[in-house]
């Protein structure tokens, strides 16, 4: 039985290392409640975060609580499984890592520590760009599926000898960042004073130039020069040609925009609005999801971020015709909590959770999941 097989299983498996005590975490709330009091309040300020007003971030997660299920009674679900396919891989459940910076403000294991929950809970982890590891470490630390996460900087050259590294390192995919033009202002970043740390740096990187980010406070100063407000869909056409991999975009709300990316040569898209932390004003993912779906007509998978935190959303999410969600800041909570058994910890409640909203709606396979569930029958 593979991994992903074993953690789909809807007996729940143990705590990772024998470490029990991360049983007492029932909900990702309280996970976070418990990192609130683990992180530096700079890396709290940093992770919790969102741009402007907040406004979006605090949309994202009430959003999907506003979808009612119209649950399916007397169906057989003795037998049941959260088990799909991911990118060509097993996994124990429809729901990635979410690409986040810097693990290792939140653990010392940083990224490795990641790498080995998500393989302990048989999911797929998305490696950001901004990664405090590097790729070919994260890559020798664990056996879960793992995709790399790239934004275009001033020097495309830079994007192109990333996913060459990456592609090396055996990621089965890439999610090419497009909501990225500058940075969002997160005020509660920069008044925590927002820096990476002497020790710290995103190694994947090169600064054209040379020099580190150890300057300045808050994203925009420290790490501008990652990104580019000149990227443009030619950029994202000519990206999908240095590989036959497959390239999801990731930031995706209009239904024009995931046409025009199908169209640039993408194989999947991502609805993601950062975790609110760009535009402050733009809509809940839960909302934008419905249109995309819609305009990519089942050509591609539709993935989806943003606010997801209990296993009924996960349920939400699928009955709107996303192919799997991606979590981002309950990870980097269960890290904070307990490396990588707080990780495994992170996602076997979002799978305990899953599992029992399936049973309750009638639905005893993830293909069962379909868009009736929303309608009155
Ligand atoms: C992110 N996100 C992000 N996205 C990306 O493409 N590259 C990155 O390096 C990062 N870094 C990052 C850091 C932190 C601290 C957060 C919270 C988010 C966005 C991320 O991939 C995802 O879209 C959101 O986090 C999903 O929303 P939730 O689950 O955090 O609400
Ligand atoms: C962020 C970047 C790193 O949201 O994506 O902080």
């Amino acid at each position: 039985m593979s991994m992903a097989e074993r953690a789909s299983q809807t007996k729940s498996s143990r705590g990772q290392d024998g470490d029990d005590d991360l049983r007492r975490f029932r909900t990702l709330d309280e996970l976070e409640a418990m990192a609130g009091t683990r992180l530096s309040q700079m890396a709290h300020a940093y992770f919790v975060g969102g741009a402007g007003d907040e406004h979006t971030l605090g949309q994202n997660t009430s959003a999907w609580g506003e979808i009612d299920i119209w649950h399916r009674v007397l169906v057989d679900v003795s037998q049941r499984s959260t088990a799909c396919d991911l990118f060509g891989r097993p996994s124990s459940m429809p729901i990635l890592a979410a690409p986040t910076a810097l693990h290792k403000l939140a653990h010392a294991d940083g990224e490795c520590a990641t790498a080995r929950g998500c393989e302990v809970a048989g999911v797929p982890m998305v490696i950001s760009s901004l990664a405090s590891t590097s790729i070919e470490e994260i890559a020798a630390a664990a056996r879960c599926p793992l995709l790399m996460q790239v934004y275009l900087g001033q020097d495309r050259e830079l994007g192109r000898d990333l996913m060459a590294r990456a592609e090396a390192a055996g990621v089965v995919g890439f999610e090419l960042t497009v909501d990225t033009p500058v940075w969002g202002l997160r005020r509660r970043e920069i008044a925590s004073g927002f820096h990476i740390p002497p020790g710290m740096d995103v190694v994947n990187l090169r600064r054209t130039g040379g020099g580190t980010s150890s300057a300045g406070v808050g994203i925009a100063e420290v790490l501008g020069w990652t990104i580019s407000p000149s990227v443009t869909w030619k950029d994202l056409e000519w990206a999908c040609g240095l590989t036959k991999l497959p390239i999801f975009a990731k930031g995706i709300c209009r239904a024009d925009d995931a046409r025009r990316a199908m169209d640039a040569g993408v194989r999947g898209v991502v609805v993601s609005n950062h975790g609110g932390r760009q535009l402050d004003g733009t809509p809940a993912t839960a909302r934008a999801l419905p249109g995309v779906v819609r305009a990519v007509e089942g050509r591609v998978p539709v993935l989806v971020d943003g606010g997801i935190r209990r296993g009924v959303d996960v349920l939400r999410a699928l009955a709107l015709g996303a192919t799997a969600v991606q979590i981002g800041r309950p990870v980097l909570w269960g890290l904070a909590c307990g490396g990588s058994a707080g990780v495994a910890r992170c996602f076997e409640i979002l799978r305990e959770e899953l599992d029992r909203a399936m049973a309750l709606a009638g639905c005893p396979s993830v293909a069962s999941i379909q868009g009736d569930l929303l309608k009155q029958g």
